[in-house]
């Protein structure tokens, strides 16, 4: 058992807390602030145990000096003031003098939010390849570092695996409830279990199928990703997203797993600028799949329907374009409907349920993206590895 931030004695600590506060954002405007609230409980709990509170997060990729005026973490510390009740103070820089006189001047009870960690990535990308200077100067900042950025723990970062080398560490009330609730679903033992994998991002999550196949009753693939298991099967896919180098594996998949895996039948297209339905047989070399068609959707349903358990990534069509949302909110509301216990994972499939208007209706829907599918293929998180484990 890994330790928490309940097992130390904070008061009058200066505790550094890496959150995930990688919220999507537009001119320097918060989208969706899911993971901000999502935050709030360690910190408070930190600042009502009389901590001073160093708060570290990355925000989206840092590769220009441009990139830097547009991935500011200062409106995220506005927003957290508001939800903190209190001022968090912010701090322009990520290392040297400033960042030293901000933290010293910290009383208990106060909260710091420092620069995007990932600003240290322009000189040689400390940050990202986890250079142990760095993460030294961070945790000298500090006498306890909490990990409470579930959706960064797949990252081997300074600021996540970096820092803990050097501190003592725990693990922070979101990280702790969301691996919960996923060993909960991985873990009963209740059938039929089905996955649901569809989004574009066909290359990082290709790779995690056989291990869900060799657990999962049935495999529903949606979206873009079941573009490559079609044209293993002969079918004319146009110029719908397919990855080649995945071939031979989805033909590997299929020859062992065909009564497991089930694909879509039909798919919205745009004919000229109309929207139209059309099934996979019918498609000419210019077509391009958007969305699942209504025969997938009631096919889909079908499979799903008497599950116990429901493991759902990716959204099954473009859905940020209403014209082709239809298909992920059916989905969706069916699951919601038959009352199935659904595991929602983060990134895409979570803005699509908050967007469509399911926030409240699953039993959890996860904060990380690349974090959860790294856990439901591993069952274990670099970041959370490195944390202290509790004396036996
Ligand atoms: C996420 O959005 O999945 C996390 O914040 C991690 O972001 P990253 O993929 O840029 O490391």
């Amino acid at each position: 058992m890994k330790k928490t931030v309940k097992d130390f004695d904070l008061k009058g600590k200066k505790v550094i807390i890496r959150c995930d506060l990688n919220v999507p954002m537009t001119d320097n405007v918060i989208d969706d602030d899911t993971r901000i609230k999502a935050s709030v409980r360690t910190i408070k709990y930190c600042l009502n145990c009389g901590a001073k509170v160093i708060l570290l997060s990355h925000l989206g990729k840092v590769k220009t000096e441009k990139d830097k005026k547009t991935n500011s973490l200062y409106p995220v510390s506005i927003r957290l003031s508001k939800y903190l009740n209190r001022e968090v103070y912010f701090c322009p820089e990520t290392t040297g003098p400033k960042v030293i006189e901000m933290v010293n001047e910290l009383e208990d009870g106060d909260v710091l939010l420092i620069e995007n960690t990932r600003f240290e990535d322009l000189d040689g990308k400390k940050e990202s390849n986890c250079d142990s200077k760095l993460a030294k100067f961070w945790s000298s900042l500090g006498d306890i570092f909490i990990n409470d950025a579930y959706g960064s723990c797949h990252r081997d970062h300074a600021s996540v695996t970096g820092i803990p080398q050097y501190l003592p560490s725990g693990l922070g009330f979101l990280t702790q409830k969301e691996v919960k609730k996923i060993d909960n679903i991985l873990d009963s033992n209740t059938h039929p279990f089905v996955v649901i994998l569809g989004g574009k991002k066909v290359d990082d999550k290709i790779v995690l199928i056989e291990k869900l196949l060799e657990c999962c009753d049935k495999l529903i693939i949606g979206g873009a990703m079941s573009f490559t298991f079609l044209k293993v099967l002969g079918y004319n896919t146009g110029k719908s997203i397919v990855s080649e180098e995945h071939l031979d594996f989805c033909k590997r998949m299929l020859d062992k797993y065909q009564d497991k895996i089930v694909l879509p039948k039909d798919f919205v297209v745009l004919d000229k600028e109309e929207v139209i339905t059309k099934k996979i047989e019918d498609f000419t070399s210019e077509d391009i799949g958007y969305d699942i068609g209504d025969k997938t959707v009631k096919l889909f349903i079908k499979e799903f329907e008497d599950a116990k358990r429901v493991v759902i990534n990716g959204p099954m069509g473009m859905f940020e374009d209403s014209r082709f949302a239809i298909g992920t909110k059916k989905i969706l509301k069916a699951l919601d409907k038959n009352k199935i216990k659904v595991l929602v994972g983060g990134g895409d499939t979570a803005s699509a349920v908050n967007n469509l208007g399911f926030e409240d209706s699953f039993y959890h829907v996860s904060t990380g993206g690349g974090a959860t599918m790294k856990y439901l293929e591993e069952r274990k998180l670099v970041g959370i590895e490195v944390i202290d484990n509790e004396k036996a």
